[in-house]
């Protein structure tokens, strides 16, 4: 099996390099889930060699699979459209107005095209599922079909053991992503279906949104995020707004840190829903994606991730209907019962999968990332653009197995280690279980959100 993905992995086809920027890998959520797995494979995070302790079990299969995901390319929301309209237009009115930065021929070529860019997005467009969103999930579902061909195949879709479970965040983009994955399933198995069949639940998928702790302590909190403004504010930032408004030809001060971002994400939204290569993404080199991309990281550390306790204890909902689903999947059986539920497939949003990973004790660096230490950074484990690209998934497998039920985690379709136990590729489900025993018998949503007591311990 650990084969099989691996080949997947090898098989996947992106765009030819050409196509994309050099630092298409870099921008953090709204990278691609090519170009995150191209360059994770650069990286050599491919999977390691299958532990003896599963050659020897050979009687291994696969009976349930549990996958959060997340909703694939998607157009920029409302907000920052407003933000790209103000950038085209401080562009288009900049015609012979002010010196015309560096005397660059090529440059000044750029300029030209970026002041008559159109601006073709629209408000109604507001964060939706791209066309290129919805082929995502459809691949990612067929991927996964290909792999655990027993539990997300024909018989899963006919309804065998239950059938399917699909929730959803009620975001359009989620809603449609799981229609997607659903119609991935279908098109591989060669099955016509129905309907597809998806519930929406807020409050698993979402749970960010019911946590009042997590709203008041850390979303309307700027001091939980001052290393963020502390950073957008900081040196390396102000260098990049620099060198791109002499590259437009604009006077000091007129290019905001935000209007620098929103080219930035221009460049990657013109990528990820058109296949195309910007011009705006000409502002930027390699090294300036890598400051983007760490202002990127910032945030999401400390609004959802490891920098705040509570970020990630708003996911307990979550994390406690996984297990609870795994413990019913694996629970002993007598032969004449019937099979346990193949699939429970979750669809959310980047939110929802980064204080799972939290809570799980992965990709947590010794050293927190703060507006100081981007040098220092640069070997971190906390990438956005690895982690949580569109259409990023946590898949957890329920083995069975000779000695009982083993659990083998997948982060974007590549194995990854439990960090409580790191010498073992799928360990005895038992002892997972007792590796996040502390999670298990508290992460209690209600005293984390509610309660004003102390915060428990998610330390492993
Ligand atoms: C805001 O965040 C800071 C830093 O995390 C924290 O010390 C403070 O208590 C928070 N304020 C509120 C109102 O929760």
């Amino acid at each position: 099996m650990l084969a099989v993905v691996f080949l997947l992995l090898l098989s996947r086809r992106g765009c030819s390099p050409a196509d994309a920027p050099d630092f298409a890998a870099h921008f953090g959520s709204k990278t691609r889930y090519e170009d995150s797995a191209a360059h994770r494979r650069m990286l050599l995070l491919s999977p390691p060699p299958p532990p003896p302790e599963l050659l020897d079990d050979r009687s291994c299969s696969p009976m349930h699979l549990t996958a959060v995901v997340r909703h694939g390319s998607r157009y920029p929301t409302a907000k920052n459209i407003r933000t790209i309209r103000k950038l085209s237009d401080l562009m288009a009115s900049s015609r012979g107005a002010g010196p015309e930065g560096d005397g660059d021929l090529d440059a000044a070529r750029w300029r030209d095209v970026l002041r008559r860019w159109d601006m073709w997005y629209t408000d109604d467009m507001d964060g939706q599922l791209a066309a290129k969103g919805r082929e995502d999930l459809r691949n990612l579902a067929s991927r996964l079909a290909e792999a655990f061909p027993t539990l997300l195949g024909e018989e899963s879709l006919r309804g065998g053991g239950g059938g399917l479970r699909v929730l959803t965040s009620s975001k359009r983009r989620c809603v449609a992503s799981a229609e997607a994955f659903q119609e991935g399933l279908h098109r591989r198995a060669n099955v016509t279906p129905v309907s597809y069949r998806q519930r929406v639940d807020d409050g698993l998928l979402r749970f960010f949104d019911h946590c009042r702790g997590y709203v008041e302590r850390v979303e309307k909190n700027s001091t939980a995020l001052r290393e963020v403004h502390k950073f957008k504010d900081g040196p390396e930032m102000a260098a990049l707004t620099r060198k791109a408004a002499s590259k437009l030809g604009l006077p000091d001060g007129v290019l905001t840190p935000d209007l620098l971002e929103a080219a930035f994400y221009l460049c990657s939204y013109e990528l990820a829903v058109k296949s195309l290569h910007s011009p705006w993404c000409f502002l930027f080199d390699r090294d300036d994606a890598k400051v983007l991309e760490y202002k990127c990281d910032l945030k999401l550390f400390w609004k959802r991730a490891h920098g705040h306790a509570i970020n990630l204890l708003a996911s307990c909902p979550l994390f406690h209907h996984i297990f609870r689903t795994l413990d019913k999947a694996g629970r002993p059986r007598r032969s004449t019962e019937p099979a346990p539920e193949p699939a429970s497939i979750l669809v959310g949003h980047a939110e929802t999968l980064l204080p799972l990973l939290g809570l799980l004790g992965l990709y947590k660096d010794e050293t927190p990332p703060t507006a100081d230490n981007f040098r220092l950074q640069q070997g971190r484990q906390f990438r956005s653009s690895l982690l949580v690209p569109y259409a990023a998934n946590v898949v957890l497998v329920l083995l069975d197995c000779a000695r009982g039920p083993r659990l083998r985690l997948l982060v974007n379709e590549t194995p990854v280690r439990f960090p409580g136990l790191p010498d073992e590729d799928a360990p005895l489900y038992r002892d997972v279980r007792a590796a996040y025993r502390h999670l298990l018998d508290g992460c209690d949503f209600r005293e984390a959100c509610e309660g004003g007591g102390r915060p428990p311990n998610t330390e492993l």
